[in-house]
């Protein structure tokens, strides 16, 4: 069986054979409307969504099969207090695959550790946003013909911006892939993102604070919303909500065939007046993401024609186990009752959680 927990469970040759089967769908839809006759997803939602929900259910209805779920964690019984473990254990009774969101940071490697079906990240608080990322990559590559030889800048909250760290882990295995980081020190990218992602795979990156000065060089620009939710106070959150706030007159040095990418919901960090400019792209990722989700349930049911591939088999760690105690108080081992706590020493001989990936703080 086969999960996506992080786009990294994705070979590139995997993520194009999703893309190939996302444009076949796109062009005959009929060929796969009975794929998944009396199949069910369950899409267990424990924090809100609009897009990633809806597009999960109408991926499976559109591929003949049924779907059940939660959109509310207030209607679960994660609302008296049940683990995410034990609902997990219940859940993979009543379906064949399972789609999780999640406030907590690797709470769907928990659901993965104790469910006997497929198990979606749908985005787990902070920390990954693996179907975000494919929506975008088909996106990409529709709008610019390739997945190589591009300059991406990421603009706005990328300490928070889950699908930019998705997204980052996806390019690092493309060629010719230069990123621009436009954050306040603030929202910066997360450590683990550099050193485990960038600097592994030698990828060109820069980091700057002035958008202006490099929307010339991009031939993507991803802006993000300022995440409220992950805040620890809500004064640091006013303080900086408005950092990045992209307007039709900061375009104006923009390449003509630079696209506009956006994962959505958007509050007010691209003007609406954008919205009709062509590069504009943001709503054909939200019709993408559906595409792509249809082909990553044909795969993760076994229904997608190809041969079962090898499951990657864990790289050996170095673990700790029980000892430490993880310091991010957006990790899942916060809440969840009897988890061990468990510890990978990385290659730069730090300790880091194997949950949420957050290093431990000496
Ligand atoms: N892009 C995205 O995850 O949107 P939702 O929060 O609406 O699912």
């Amino acid at each position: 069986m086969k999960n996506l927990l992080a786009i990294t469970d994705l070979t590139v040759k995997e993520i194009d054979k999703l893309i190939e089967t996302a444009e076949d769908i796109k062009e005959n839809p009929e060929k796969y409307q009975d794929k998944c006759n009396h199949k069910r997803l369950a899409t267990l939602f424990f924090e809100p969504s609009t897009r990633t929900r809806l597009s999960f259910e109408s991926a499976m209805l559109s591929l003949g099969g049924k779907v059940l779920g939660f959109s509310d964690a207030n209607s679960s019984s994660s609302s008296k207090g049940e683990s995410v473990a034990d609902t997990i254990r219940v859940v993979s009774n009543y379906a064949d695959i399972i789609a999780m969101r999640h406030p907590k940071e690797g709470a769907p490697l928990v659901a993965s550790m104790n469910s006997s079906v497929p198990i979606v990240n749908a985005g787990d608080g902070g920390h990954n946003h693996p179907t975000q990322t494919l929506a975008d990559l088909l996106t990409i590559k529709t709008e610019k013909g390739r997945l190589n030889d591009l300059t991406i800048g990421f603009c706005g909250d990328l300490k928070f911006g889950r699908t930019v760290h998705s997204l980052i882990q996806a390019l690092a295995r493309y060629t010719g892939i230069k990123i621009v980081l436009i954050s306040p020190s603030e929202l910066a990218i997360p450590d683990y993102v550099k050193t485990d992602v960038m600097d592994k795979y030698n990828m060109q990156y820069s980091e700057t604070t002035d958008l202006e000065a490099v929307m010339p060089r991009l031939d993507v620009l991803y802006m993000t919303r300022v995440q409220k939710e992950r805040f620890e106070t809500e004064e640091e959150y006013y303080r900086l909500k408005d950092s990045y706030i992209l307007t039709t007159d900061k375009l104006v040095n923009a390449k003509k065939d630079m696209i506009i990418l956006h994962p959505l919901p958007r509050v007010n960090e691209i003007e609406v007046a954008i919205d009709k400019d062509p590069r504009a792209c943001y709503f054909k990722q939200v019709a993408n993401g559906r595409l792509m989700r249809m082909a990553l349930i044909l795969k993760l049911l076994g229904l997608d024609g190809e041969k079962a591939c090898e499951e990657k088999q864990p790289q050996p760690l170095e673990t700790v186990k029980g000892i430490m105690k993880c310091k991010n108080p957006r990790c899942i081992t916060t809440t969840e009752q009897e988890l061990e706590q468990v510890f990978k020493l990385t290659e730069n001989g730090v300790y880091r959680c194997i949950y949420c990936e957050e290093n431990l703080e000496k």
